[in-house]
């Protein structure tokens, strides 16, 4: 079956991003979430992203308003029944996924494949909310979803091979490079991550040196584009705790144990730049050392 429209269930920062990225490879997009607002807020987010490309002359303002209206707004997964394709970004939380599939799995043609972009619910487990588990598939994008170019695919115990045919040519035809990676925790990506913080946060309370040295050492010696504080900041020190503690139940590896300083950050509420402050101050506008923090 020719792929057309993909439903994206969850306009958030996941959903907006696949969403942007599945337009403007052409498809049309039903973008849905639970409220008429985040859908709305999700879908501004596109346009200034867009906005953004034009700007710096990636694409043109016509290719830009096309792009804009082949995105439909949904509060309803019924309109899953006019989807090819789709892709689950809603929260990270197994009951609420769970709930969508069971929806979606009632409603959708038996040969419609389902993809979940969870990081850290086994797709084997999810798979099993439906019926269809041979059409059950991770896709796992990272974010900021239109400028990274990998997506891990991560078929389930029961994934078919003809799922995971038609799930990676629909990655690359996004423009993606896909990695095939096992149904492990952490997947390939965030467990090696991982790995790499536990040394970071070593090195920060050994006193090896300063948090910000340790940013422009990562920065300047191993040709990251953002430190390894400035990224967590960015992605949300919570959701970097959450892959510790995912990849340490799953190992019981003393490796991935979570960083007490990391769980004394969330427990402070202080959750990177979302609360205007992680392990750098935000809250004047601008990027600044923090000097209040005993870590
Ligand atoms: N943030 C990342 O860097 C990242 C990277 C890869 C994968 N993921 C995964 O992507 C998924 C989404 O993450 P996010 O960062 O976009 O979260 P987010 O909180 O920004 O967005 C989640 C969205 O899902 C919506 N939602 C919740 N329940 C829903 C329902 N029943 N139906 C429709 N929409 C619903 C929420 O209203 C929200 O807008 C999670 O599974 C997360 O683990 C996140």
């Amino acid at each position: 079956m020719a792929i057309k429209t993909i439903m994206v269930v969850g306009a958030g920062l996941m959903g907006a991003g696949i969403s942007q990225v599945s337009a403007q490879a052409g498809y049309r997009v039903i973008m849905n979430d639970v409220k008429d607002e985040l859908v709305d807020k999700g879908f501004n987010a596109i346009a200034k992203s867009l906005e953004g490309q034009v700007k710096k002359e990636k694409v043109t303002a016509a290719d830009k308003d096309a792009c804009l209206a082949r995105i439909t707004k949904s509060v309803s997964l019924d309109d899953a029944q006019r989807a090819d394709f789709i892709i689950e970004a809603a929260f990270e939380n197994f009951a609420v996924k769970k709930a969508i599939f069971e929806k979606l799995d009632s409603i959708c043609p038996p040969e419609l494949i389902f993809v979940s972009n969870t990081s850290s619910i086994p797709i084997s487990s999810l798979a099993t909310t439906v019926k269809r588990q041979d059409k059950f598939i991770g896709m796992h994008f990272f974010s900021p979803v239109p400028i990274m170019k990998l997506v891990e695919i991560i078929p389930g115990l029961k994934t078919s091979p003809e799922t995971i045919k038609v799930t990676e040519e629909l990655a690359a035809s996004l423009k993606k490079e896909t990695v095939r990676v096992k149904d492990v925790p952490g997947f390939l990506v965030n467990r090696i991550n991982a790995a790499f913080r536990a040394e970071v946060f070593n090195c920060l309370l050994e006193g090896v040196a300063t948090l910000e040295d340790i940013d422009k050492a990562v920065k300047l010696g191993l040709n990251h584009p953002m430190g390894p504080f400035e990224l967590n900041d960015a992605v949300g020190i919570d959701i970097g705790l959450n892959v510790f503690r995912t990849l340490y139940e799953g190992y019981k590896d003393q490796k991935f144990r979570p960083p007490l300083v990391m769980e004394k950050m969330v427990q402070s509420g202080d959750l990177g730049k979302k609360t205007g402050k992680g392990w750098y101050d935000y809250t004047s506008g601008e990027k600044k050392p923090r000097k209040d923090l005993n870590l």
